[in-house]
C-alpha cells in the first residue's frame, strides 16, 4: 500500500523488444525524477499492447502497469486521447473527430486506472492524476474511495470555454474533474479557461496555476570535448541550430525550416540539427506532418546541400540524454516553435545547459514555456517572417538573456513545482 500514487497514461518506461527504454514526452521527464525522489508508486501503461506485465521495480521507482488491449489502443489512445481531446485542446490544429465509440472506450478504460489506483492506495493516501488521457479518474476514484486526497495536473492546454463546448461530453469530463481536491494547469491563462467554464459554485474543485519544469540533475550537459567534435563533424559552420522535438503537428517543425530555408537564401552560414523522436505513428495527421518534414528536409538539402555537407541533419529517433546534452550545448540557436504548447520541456533543458550566457532561445509565443522565458526571441509560428526575424536576432544574442533565463530555470526546477502542488492539494 502506497501513500502517495501517481497515475499517468504511460509508465515512465516503453516496452521495446528484449526490454524497456524511456517513453517519450515531457511528462515522463519530468515527473520521473519527482518519483525518484518521494516514495511512492506510478500506476501507469507499459506502451504494449495485449500484454499483461506484472508490477516491477525500476530505476527506483514502483510500477503497477495497467493492461491495454488492440481496441483501447485504437479507441482509447489514438481516438479519443488523441484524435479528440489533443487537437481540441491545442485550438483546433487540426478538426478533432467527435466519435461515440471512443468516448465509451475512454471511459471504460479511465475506469480500470482507477481501480487498478483504489488498489494500490493506502487508507488516506495522495493521488495524483496526470493529463487529458485520464480526465475522469478522479470522480471515479472519488466514489470507489472517499478517503483519498486527489490531485490533477494538466500537462497541456486547457482551451477556451467556446471550443471546449464543442465536446458532446462536456459535462461528463467537467464532472470526472469534479473528484478533485485541486486541479493544476500549466498557465494562469489555461486556469481562467477552465474556471470561466466551471465558474464557482461548490461542485467545482480549486484549482491553481503550477508552470512544470526539468531536474537540472537529470540533464547532462556536453564537455566542450563533445561539443567540439560534434561541430567539427558537422563542418565547423558559423551558426549550429537545433531542433529538438516529438514529431507532432503541434510543434511547428515544418515552419521552422521553411524560416531556415530562407535564412540560407540570405547567404547566413548555417546548419541545423532537426531530432524528431516518432509519435503516434499511424494516426493520419501524424504520418502527414512527417511527410511533409522530410519532403522539406530532402528539398533544402538539395537546394543548398554539398557532398558530406548537408545543412539539415535529420533523424527520426530518440538519443541518450548524453547525446542530448552534447547537441544543447553545442548549439547557438535553439529552435522552439510550437503552435501551441501546454510548457515545452525542451527550451528549458536548453537553458539548462547555458549556463554562462552563451547560446540562444528562438521561442514561441505559444508556447507555456514563453511566461516565464519571456528573455527568449519571442517569434509567432504561424508567420514566416516572424521566425525567421527571431532566427537573425538570436544569431547576435545579448548573453544577459540567456543567464536570466538560465537563473529562472535553475530557481523553480520540477521538484519545487511538485513540493508547491502537495502543498496545495493537501491543503
Ligand atoms: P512533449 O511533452 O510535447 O513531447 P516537451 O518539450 O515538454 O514536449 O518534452 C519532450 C521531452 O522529450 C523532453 O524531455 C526532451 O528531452 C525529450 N525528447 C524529445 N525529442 C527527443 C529525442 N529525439 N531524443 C531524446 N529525447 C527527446
Ligand atoms: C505529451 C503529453 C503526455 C504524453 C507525451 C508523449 O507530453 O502531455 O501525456 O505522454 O506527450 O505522448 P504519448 O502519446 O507517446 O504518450
Amino acid at each position: 500500500m502506497n501513500e502517495f500514487v501517481v497515475v499517468a497514461n504511460r509508465l515512465p518506461v516503453d516496452r521495446v523488444e528484449g526490454g524497456w527504454k524511456a517513453s517519450p514526452g515531457g511528462l515522463v521527464a519530468a515527473l520521473a525524477p519527482v518519483l525518484r525522489a518521494r516514495a511512492g508508486c506510478w500506476v501507469g501503461w507499459s506502451g504494449a499492447v495485449d500484454e499483461p506485465v506484472a508490477p516491477f521495480r525500476f530505476d527506483g521507482i514502483d510500477l503497477h502497469p495497467v493492461t491495454l488491449d488492440a481496441q483501447d489502443y485504437e479507441e482509447f489512445y489514438e481516438g479519443f486521447s488523441n484524435s479528440t481531446l489533443w487537437p481540441l485542446y491545442h485550438d483546433l490544429i487540426v478538426a478533432p473527430q467527435y466519435n461515440e465509440q471512443w468516448w465509451q472506450r475512454y471511459r471504460d478504460v479511465n475506469v480500470r486506472f482507477a481501480r487498478a489506483t483504489a488498489e494500490v492506495a493506502a487508507q488516506g493516501a495522495t493521488v495524483w492524476v496526470q493529463d487529458y488521457q485520464l480526465q475522469l479518474v478522479p470522480g471515479l476514484l472519488r466514489e470507489m474511495r472517499p478517503d483519498l486526497t486527489i490531485g490533477f495536473f494538466l500537462h497541456i492546454p486547457f482551451p477556451s470555454p467556446d471550443l471546449f463546448r464543442q465536446l458532446p461530453w462536456r459535462e461528463e469530463l467537467i464532472g470526472g474533474l469534479n473528484g478533485c481536491d485541486l486541479v493544476g494547469f500549466q498557465r494562469e491563462a489555461d486556469e481562467r479557461n477552465f474556471r470561466a467554464l466551471v465558474g464557482d459554485d461548490n461542485n467545482s474543485p480549486r484549482s491553481g496555476t503550477f508552470p512544470i519544469s526539468i531536474d537540472p540533475a537529470a540533464v547532462q550537459v556536453g564537455s566542450p570535448e563533445a561539443v567540439a567534435k560534434l561541430r567539427a563533424s558537422v563542418g565547423n559552420p558559423a551558426a549550429l541550430m537545433l531542433g529538438v522535438d516529438r514529431m507532432d503537428y503541434t510543434k511547428g517543425i515544418l515552419q521552422r525550416l521553411l524560416a531556415f530555408e530562407q535564412l540560407l537564401e540570405e547567404g547566413v552560414d548555417a546548419t541545423l540539427i532537426q531530432l524528431a523522436t516518432p509519435s503516434r505513428e499511424r494516426i493520419e495527421h501524424y504520418r502527414k506532418t512527417r511527410r511533409q518534414v522530410e519532403e522539406a528536409v530532402g528539398r533544402i538539402n538539395g537546394r543548398f546541400g554539398s557532398v558530406g555537407r548537408p545543412v539539415i541533419h535529420y533523424m527520426h529517433r530518440g538519443v541518450s540524454k548524453q547525446e542530448l546534452g552534447t547537441f544543447y550545448a553545442a548549439a547557438d540557436v535553439m529552435l522552439v516553435t510550437p503552435f501551441k504548447d501546454g510548457m515545452n520541456l525542451v527550451a528549458k533543458e536548453y537553458v539548462a545547459c547555458h549556463p554562462d550566457g552563451d547560446g540562444a532561445l528562438v521561442l514561441s509565443e505559444f508556447a507555456g514555456a514563453a511566461v516565464e522565458l519571456h528573455d527568449a526571441y519571442l517569434c509567432n509560428p504561424f508567420e514566416g517572417a516572424s521566425i525567421l526575424r527571431a532566427m537573425r536576432e538570436a544569431l547576435d544574442p545579448d548573453p544577459e538573456r540567456m543567464r536570466r533565463m538560465y537563473a529562472r530555470v535553475l530557481g523553480h526546477d520540477v521538484h519545487r513545482w511538485a513540493a508547491e502542488f502537495l502543498q496545495e492539494v493537501a491543503r
